[in-house]
């Protein structure tokens, strides 16, 4: 099979909105994917097309070879889900919660079992296995969701924010786990607005802004691509930010103006520093550092992605 997931100029409507607005993208096996966008992108909306929670406006959607319109049994068999919202049951235990979810799949009680009991090592949770989910802390529920979608072996697990609202200790502990399950062969579609999660997990990634996408690559490739190595801000004193950028010659290639404060994406930043300090004026705010995901994405869209 070559995709996992194969969009064709793919389009959902909501009565007269358009949240996804014509988009192509292909998930190949075995990868960790990314979306990567703001508020509103149209990332879950992107995410229920494919678990078929949701119908296609137009375009098409094939996932693990099947089209979403005609076979989202097959599909949902072979797929596990993490959603953005926490939908566990609250009242139930958490060995409680997986075992009623592999009643779903038609799982055997001896192997449902047996696979409980891997899931609860798996995600850490052996010594909660008792315990009414609603006593678990954020992070907790996290890695039983995600134990929970792997109940039926999925050969797709999709992680809608796998780690929005976790603090940094739990948030590296999710981590962990997605690389775990990448290297037993299972290829993962993961949405998020963070950063540093999608450089550090996805071999690709889209990013993704008012329905479309902007950019398609490694997270490397894309930062070397289109802002360089190095960025430079400066922000003047007096004046305007475009009047440093008229002064600065060589080196840089490209900048963005956001408010009074000028970014300079360089392949060498000393460069541009020391040109910088060369020039009259002064600067309140003066900063050179590595290049990251956050200025492609200012730079694509004039914003932060906060
Ligand atoms: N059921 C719905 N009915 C109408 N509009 C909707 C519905 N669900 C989402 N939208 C709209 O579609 C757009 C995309 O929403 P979506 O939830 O896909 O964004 P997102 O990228 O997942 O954002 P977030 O990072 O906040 O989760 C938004 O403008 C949203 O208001
Ligand atoms: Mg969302």
């Amino acid at each position: 099979m070559t995709a996992v997931v194969c969009a064709r100029e793919l389009v959902k409507k909501y009565n007269g909105f358009t949240a996804v607005r014509g988009i192509n993208f292909v998930v190949r096996p075995g990868e960790c994917f990314g979306f990567l966008g703001p508020n509103g992108a149209g990332k879950t909306t992107t995410i229920k097309m494919i678990h078929c929670f949701i119908p296609v406006t137009a375009g098409t959607l094939e996932v693990l070879g099947y089209d979403v319109g005609s076979h989202p049994r097959e599909i949902k068999a072979r797929l596990g889900v993490v959603s953005q919202e926490d939908n566990l049951d609250p009242e139930l235990t958490v060995e409680e919660n997986l075992l009623l979810y592999a009643g779903y799949f038609d799982i055997p009680r001896g192997e449902a079992v047996k696979r409980v009991r891997e899931l609860l090592a798996f995600a850490g949770l052996e010594e909660k296995a008792g315990v009414e989910v609603e006593h678990l802390s954020g992070g907790m529920k996290r890695r039983l969701a995600i134990a929970r979608a792997l109940v039926n072996k999925p050969q797709l697990l999709i992680l809608d924010e796998p780690t929005t609202g976790l603090d940094p200790e739990a948030r590296h502990m999710i981590w962990e786990k997605m690389r775990q399950l990448k290297a037993a062969g299972v290829t993962l579609l993961l949405t998020t607005h963070y950063l540093e999660e999608a450089a550090q997990l996805c071999d690709r990634l889209v990013i993704m802004d008012r329905g479309i996408i902007l950019e398609e690559g490694p997270p490397e490739e894309l930062v070397r691509r289109h802002v360089g190595r190095e960025v430079l801000e400066l922000a003047p004193v007096d004046g305007e930010a475009v009047e440093i950028l008229a002064k600065v010659d060589g080196g840089v290639l490209a900048h963005q103006i956001i408010g009074r404060t000028l970014y300079l994406y360089t392949g060498n930043g000393r460069d541009t520093w020391q040109q910088v300090q060369g020039l009259t004026g002064r600067f309140s705010h003066m900063r050179l550092r590595p290049a990251t995901l956050e200025d492609v994405f200012l730079k694509l869209t004039g914003r932060s992605l906060d």
